[in-house]
């Protein structure tokens, strides 16, 4: 590849202080002090900071001051999470008593945002228990939350086998209302514990990929639960998933291998919101990017985003690296794999379980830290990155706090939605758009207090009308002319 190290890159401090501080650069304030190489500049720019010169976080010659000071212990880390969880924390304040002596299940990422969001359901009343899959624990975090209170199913050096039993254990504390992510508990638990499903009130979904079984549960009359799929709120998917994802998944990728990817050239698998985020990035890196994504119409909006699209066994031929962002098992399959170059890098963004799925005969060979390189059977190897697993949450810190701050309040919104009375027959639903906009509003400062409806649209008055108004208070612009 011909990207230069990070140590040398203009890259570097968006690294240094993504990696410190877990917070995001797309929609932060950043003030410029003194002589901030213009790259550096030009990155953050494009990764989304604004330049404002009464911003807290400050950027100089030497990189990003980090802003208060670095955690030294989860229960730091925990508040710190919590600190820069503003929208969180209001919308939890929001469900009142709503949920005193309920049991909420989490089946999320075990680590401090999670953390945040299952201590603010306790202090709210909730008898709280928390499942996660070992990949996907901190340990410590876990540890910390159980000292507090918190039923805890996980470890992360859990076997398959006991991954399982976790979940079920988790289903077994019959709980009231369950907060999924991929969808996998819920299936889980409609396979196995039907009667645990049948004293649901009802669950949310965290992500895309859980979000499109359900739907086919429910197409296929086989989902018994009312679920809001909090992923769809435009406050979750155009925020965590274009840009927390975008941002991180590329940062984990350019620290992972310790190359800045200038120059490189990238094949984005799909481009839904997650695949538009990082191929954002990827170009602002200077990396070439061909898009493949099998729906036309994605495609052709690639193609007006400026990229190059072409079909997967087109496009990987002369990759450098391949970012899977699809969230659909198989996507690179022993074909795909085949018609890599040798040596190529390939990436998950997405993170269905078998998004990469290499031929039986594959060895695997570790290299460092989240590498490994597979022999294909059939000659040539490829670098898989994360083990096929999602890179920002595998080899990185997952989302930026301040982009989970977002999605959290959004799962507490459907939380409040599923307890309001509004009656949510058995099926997917999203949030009502009047609570969406509310969650947005609360994150941009404006507490409206409520609901925020949409304006009304007059339908009434056509083109037709114009010529005819009786109304003499006002005057149309071609009146004027
Ligand atoms: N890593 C994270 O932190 C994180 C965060 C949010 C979402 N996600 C996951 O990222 C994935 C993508 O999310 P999204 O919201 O962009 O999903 P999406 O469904 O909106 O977009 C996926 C795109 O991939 C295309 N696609 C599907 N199969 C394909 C194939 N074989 N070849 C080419 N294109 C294909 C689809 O047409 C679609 O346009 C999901 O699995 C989601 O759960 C990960």
């Amino acid at each position: 590849m011909p990207g230069r190290r990070v140590e040398e890159s203009p890259i570097r401090p968006l690294v240094a202080f993504s990696a410190a501080t877990n917070l995001g650069i797309a929609g932060r304030a950043f003030r410029f002090e003194g002589e901030v190489p213009e790259a550096t500049r030009a990155l953050l720019l494009g990764f989304g900071a604004r330049e404002d010169a009464h911003a807290d976080v400050v950027v100089d010659h030497a990189g990003i001051r980090p802003p208060g000071r670095i955690p030294t212990s989860v229960a730091d880390r925990l508040d710190r999470a919590a600190h820069w969880m503003p929208t969180t924390r209001a919308t939890a304040a929001e469900l009142g008593d709503r949920v005193v002596g309920l049991r909420i299940a989490i089946s999320l990422v075990l680590e401090p945002k999670t953390a945040v969001l299952a201590l603010l359901l306790a202090e709210a009343g909730a008898e709280v228990s928390v499942f996660a899959f070992a990949a996907e624990t901190d340990d410590a975090v876990a540890a910390e939350l159980a000292a507090r209170g918190v039923a805890i199913h996980a470890s992360s050096t859990a076997t398959p086998d006991e991954e399982r039993r976790h979940a079920l254990a988790l289903l077994d504390g019959r709980p009231h209302l369950l907060v999924d992510d991929g969808a996998h508990v819920i299936r889980l638990a409609h396979a196995e514990r039907p009667e645990i499903v049948a004293g649901l009130i009802g669950a949310t979904e965290e992500t895309t990929s859980g979000v499109a079984p359900l739907r086919a549960m429910a197409a296929d009359g086989a989902l018994a639960v009312p679920l809001i799929a909090a992923n769809d709120a435009v406050t979750k998917a155009w925020f965590d998933n274009r840009h927390g994802t975008g941002e991180t998944c590329v940062l984990a990728i350019v620290r992972t291998l310790d190359d800045d990817l200038f120059g490189d050239r990238v094949v984005v698998v799909g481009f839904g919101p997650v695949g538009e985020g990082v191929a954002e990035r990827l170009r602002v890196l200077g990396a070439t990017v061909t898009v493949v994504d099998t729906d036309p119409r994605r495609a052709l909006a690639a193609r007006f985003a400026g990229y190059a699209t072409a079909s997967i066994d087109d496009a990987v031929g002369d990759a450098d690296l391949i970012v899977s962002a699809t969230g659909v098992p198989r996507t690179i399959d022993a074909a795909v794999l085949a018609a890599c170059r040798d040596d190529a890098v390939i990436a998950v963004a997405g993170g269905a379980p078998e998004e990469v799925l290499p031929p039986a005969g594959t060895r695997i060979e570790r290299l460092a830290p989240h590498v490994e390189r597979l022999h294909l059977p059939g000659g040539g190897s490829v670098r898989l990155l994360a083990g096929g697993d999602s890179v920002n949450i595998v080899a990185g810190e997952g989302n930026p706090i301040d982009v989970m701050d977002l999605s959290f309040a959004v799962q507490l919104a459907a939380i409040a939605a599923l307890l309001s009375g509004d009656r949510f027959p058995p099926g997917v639903h999203v949030l009502p758009e009047a609570t969406d906009r509310h969650v947005a509003a609360l994150a941009m400062g404006a507490d409206i207090g409520g609901p925020v409806p949409s304006a009304p649209v007059g339908w009434r008055r056509t083109r037709f009308d114009i010529e005819h108004s009786n109304d003499t208070t006002q005057t149309s612009v071609s009146d004027i002319r």
